[in-house]
């Protein structure tokens, strides 16, 4: 009777998902990008409390507040802990847009968070230098989805002179400009991919709606080279490329929240096409921090 009791409980207890035993970062953290439970919108309007600037990259008339969600909806991802951490979700909808100088640049729409403490002159913090991998997660807002007719370069590391990008992840169908086909398709829509330093393809994945995505990208600096991380869900990262040689010099910034290019463009700043979005469009985001890598450690 003892017996099948325990045979019950252990048929039970290895038919739940599987949960978080243990905390799965084992390399030192660089950047923490990851939500502390008792923050609150008006946290992220302040660099005393936000992981992130208060300050960049965001519509001028907009503050963080007004641009983030925060929802106990979402279960938790790979590498949040269930009991310290939440996901963040970012929004962008009509009053996502930018001056330079007198123009308004109606191309794209954006809000994108920077780490606070991510510098971006070449080689002015730890997270351009030796090795590093950087990690996020991805889920998605039935209420305010993307438009995958649109390419989202949602998550990249940009130069410090803003001359390209050492990487970038990127969703929907992606401008010929940026090294897609451009052309609509339910092939080219549902996609992640992520491109190396000249926006080569270098891993590609299907989008989910049910469950995290989890990627991260090693940068090794000294041996100039890219490697892909993925999983689903709670599961370990697995590598899904070898690495591969890529041009990470110039150091810069990791940009991560939703940039949503227009389509029939020739500039993508300053002009093409963008629907309204009443409701707006969300990601949301769990997960996040730079890690040091030099000895070959990844959190998995
Ligand atoms: C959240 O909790 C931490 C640790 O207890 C504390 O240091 C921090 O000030 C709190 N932050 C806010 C915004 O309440
Ligand atoms: C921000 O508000 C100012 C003042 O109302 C306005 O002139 C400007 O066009 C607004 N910016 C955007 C991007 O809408
Ligand atoms: C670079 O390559 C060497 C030789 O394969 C390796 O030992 C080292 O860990 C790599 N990365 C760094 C950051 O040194
Ligand atoms: C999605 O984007 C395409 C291309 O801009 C546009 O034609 C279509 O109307 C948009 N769909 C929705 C639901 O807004």
């Amino acid at each position: 009777m003892h017996i099948l009791t325990l045979l019950q409980y252990v048929a039970l207890a290895s038919a739940l998902p599987r949960q978080h035993h243990s905390n799965p970062i084992n390399c030192p953290i660089i950047f923490d990008g990851r939500i502390p439970q008792n923050l609150t919108l008006a946290s992220f309007d302040s660099a005393a409390t936000s992981p992130y600037s208060p300050t960049y990259v965001k519509g001028e008339n907009l503050t963080w507040s007004q641009i983030l969600l925060l929802s106990n909806q979402t279960p938790p991802s790979r590498f949040d802990n269930p009991t310290q951490h939440k996901p963040i979700e970012v929004t962008i909808n009509d009053a996502s847009l930018f001056h330079s100088g007198a123009g308004l640049q109606i191309g794209f729409r954006r809000a994108g968070l920077l780490l606070k403490d991510d510098k971006n002159a070449a080689g002015a913090d730890s997270a351009d230098e030796g090795a590093v991998t950087f990690h996020w997660s991805v889920r998605q807002d039935a209420a305010r989805p993307l438009n995958l007719s649109h390419e989202y370069m949602n998550v990249w590391h940009e130069k410090a002179d803003y001359s390209g990008n050492q990487f970038s992840f990127v969703g929907g169908v992606v401008l010929k400009v940026d090294g897609g086909t451009g052309e609509d398709s339910p092939e080219e829509r549902e996609k992640w991919r992520v491109q190396n330093a000249r926006n080569e393809f270098i891993f590609e994945t299907k989008i989910r709606y049910d469950v995290w995505q989890n990627f991260a990208v090693r940068l090794d600096y000294v041996n100039s080279t890219i490697q892909v991380f993925y999983s689903s869900g709670q599961e370990p990262l697995k590598e899904v490329t070898m690495p591969l040689p890529n041009e990470n010099s110039g150091g810069g910034q990791l940009q991560l929240g939703i940039a949503k290019k227009p389509t029939e463009t020739e500039t993508v700043v300053w002009d093409g096409y963008q629907e309204a979005m009443p409701k707006g469009e969300g990601q949301i985001y769990g997960g996040v921090f730079v890690e040091k890598s030099s000895d070959g450690c990844v959190s998995r």
